[in-house]
């Protein structure tokens, strides 16, 4: 009988299909980077999504997921995360998260970036900054069989030295033929998580979500998603799925056009 933990791992065919999902989910975000522009609506990137994911015969994860009702989550300024694509048009001076996660022959990609739309804030560039230089710190953190805790702590750290704050209530997660399955990756450290160990062979996200003031969150009413900082203040995010080798972490959803470590909004 297997441990529990040990399900969560994949063999050699199981890391390919990962690395299939999170290449193609990669170039998803690469080709819809010369939408990300001002005077585009959200709903039109939604749109380009859909069909781009299913010229290539794949499948939009978030539509109808739990009932998500768009192709891709749309975050602009004080959305955390989970906006829905709709009318609303890019304009100059917004930060935007284009969150895509795209199911590749049964397997799954999710990766995201927060995009400048234009010339924006001071503010808005240091907490995108700090949510970038988050997941990149979190990913150098990783070694083979390091506690999941690794990565809060890191994050946790760097957002402090950022005076900004790092939002608890939504967090990364296992993937693989499952969206969101264990182990849960939050981004502070827990009890949970100081337990939780990051074998060879486990796929997860890192996903940090920073926040310019209160980490507080609060989920629209009206539709059930959209999650908005409680001070209205700016939150910025970054994602990418991860492999863990014996060798250390490989990122499974690197861009050819986003930027790339150490740089510089
Ligand atoms: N990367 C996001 C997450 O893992 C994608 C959410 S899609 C949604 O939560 F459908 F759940 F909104
Ligand atoms: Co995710």
């Amino acid at each position: 009988m297997l441990k529990g933990k040990n399900k969560l791992r994949l063999d050699d065919s199981g890391q390919e299909c990962m690395r299939a999902a999170g290449r193609f989910n990669a170039e998803l975000l690469d080709f819809i980077r010369p939408y990300v522009i001002a005077g585009v609506s959200t709903g039109e990137i939604d749109r380009h999504v859909e069909q781009y994911t299913r010229d290539h015969g794949h499948v939009p994860a978030p539509l109808g997921y739990q009932g998500f009702p768009k192709s891709c989550c749309t975050s602009i300024n004080e959305v955390i995360c989970h906006g829905i694509p709709g009318d609303y048009q890019l304009r100059a001076g917004d930060i935007v998260n284009v969150d895509l996660s795209t199911i590749v022959d049964g397997w799954h990609g999710d990766s995201s970036e927060t995009f400048l739309i234009g010339d924006v804030t001071e503010a808005a560039k240091a907490v995108t900054q700090c949510s970038f230089d988050c997941l990149y710190l979190a990913i150098e953190a990783l070694t083979p069989g390091c506690p999941v805790s690794d990565i809060g702590k890191t994050i946790v750290e760097e957002a402090r030295t950022c005076q900004f704050s790092v939002v608890r209530e939504y967090t990364g997660h296992g993937l693989g033929r499952r969206f969101h399955q264990e182990p849960s990756i939050p981004h502070y450290p827990t009890k949970q998580s100081h337990r939780d160990r990051l074998e060879p062979g486990m796929c997860f996200t890192i996903e940090p979500m920073i926040n310019q003031g209160t980490r507080l969150t609060q989920q629209d009413p009206t539709d059930g998603w959209t999650v908005r900082t409680k001070d209205g203040q700016l939150s910025a995010q970054f994602e990418h799925s991860i492999l863990m080798t014996e060798e250390g972490p490989e990122i499974l959803t690197p861009t050819q056009h986003g930027p790339q470590p150490g740089h510089r909004f």
